[in-house]
């Protein structure tokens, strides 16, 4: 199930970096505005987000927890109180500025290269991520290196490759409707078509078959799930938490716990 492993190219380089830097660039600008024009912030996801979190805390060895692609902080901010630290980490620094409150310690670093000591972290979560990366290599050996055995990584609400091709084209019309590009250009001149797209470099689903080889083959047991739930009101009536085949559900949801 491993992701074949190739050496990068001159343009994989070139496209690595740009999205790095677009993202850098993107959540810099819209720091002010983030949470206002993001709009998925439910008490609902709250709740759902807190309770997921009890569980993480209950089946982990210790209580530091890390947060990749930390953003507005919603995820350490539902941690409150059940982790002893909640380290925000993001590209952007002015988005950890903005939302200092949500965490205890903020990062401002790349997902390569995680800036913690081996072994030190109990719970890895990234939340809504995963689709503004280039690739997943780098960031499964430092999700390896940096938990400690029995340590968990939790992914969530990222859209799988396998859904968006077979539903490209409602998703398509859907997007023409609820239409997110505009509104974050609306909001922040500095935005244009191309700093979006390349900030939402895999807006059109992520291969989360790679990053679970990956991380199976670092020595992780992994559970994905596919599912709907905290995307809106009416697909929470409709669908619910239930987990669903890939082909029928738009979220994946992953949990790999690093074998002792
Ligand atoms: C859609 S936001 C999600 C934020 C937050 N997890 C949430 O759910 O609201 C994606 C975040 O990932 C960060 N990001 C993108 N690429 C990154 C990278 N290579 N390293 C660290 N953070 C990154 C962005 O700056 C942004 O804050």
């Amino acid at each position: 199930m491993s992701e074949d492993k190739r050496e990068d190219t001159e343009q994989d380089k070139w496209d690595r970096s740009r999205v790095k830097s677009a993202n850098r660039e993107f959540y810099d600008a819209i720091s002010g505005h983030y949470e206002q024009v993001d709009g998925r912030r439910s008490d609902t996801l709250k709740r759902w987000l807190r309770l997921t979190l009890e569980d993480l805390r209950a089946k982990a060895p210790g209580g530091v927890l890390l947060d990749i692609g930390a953003g507005g902080g919603v995820v350490t901010s539902c941690a409150e109180g059940l982790f002893n630290l909640r380290i925000g980490l993001d590209i952007s620094q002015k988005i950890l500025a903005a939302h200092s409150a949500s965490f205890d310690h903020g990062v401002t670093a790349d997902v390569d290269y995680l800036p913690v000591s081996d072994a030190s972290v109990d719970v890895i979560t990234c939340f809504a991520t995963l689709h503004h990366l280039y690739s997943f290599d780098s960031l499964s050996s430092e999700i390896a290196r940096a938990l400690k055995p029995g340590g968990i990584f939790y992914s969530d609400h990222d859209m799988d490759a396998t859904f968006y091709d077979r539903f490209k084209i409602l998703l398509a019309i859907y997007r023409k409707i609820n239409n997110a590009k505009a509104a974050y250009k609306s909001v922040c001149g500095v935005i244009d078509d191309e700093l979006y797209d390349l900030s939402e470099w895999g807006q059109d689903g992520i291969d989360s078959g790679a990053l679970i080889g990956n991380l199976d083959s670092l020595g992780f047991s992994v559970e994905p799930v596919f599912h709907w739930y905290g995307l809106g009101r009416v697909t929470d009536i409709l669908f619910g938490q239930k987990a669903r085949s890939k082909r029928w559900a738009p979220l994946v949801s992953i949990r790999a716990v690093k074998r002792r």
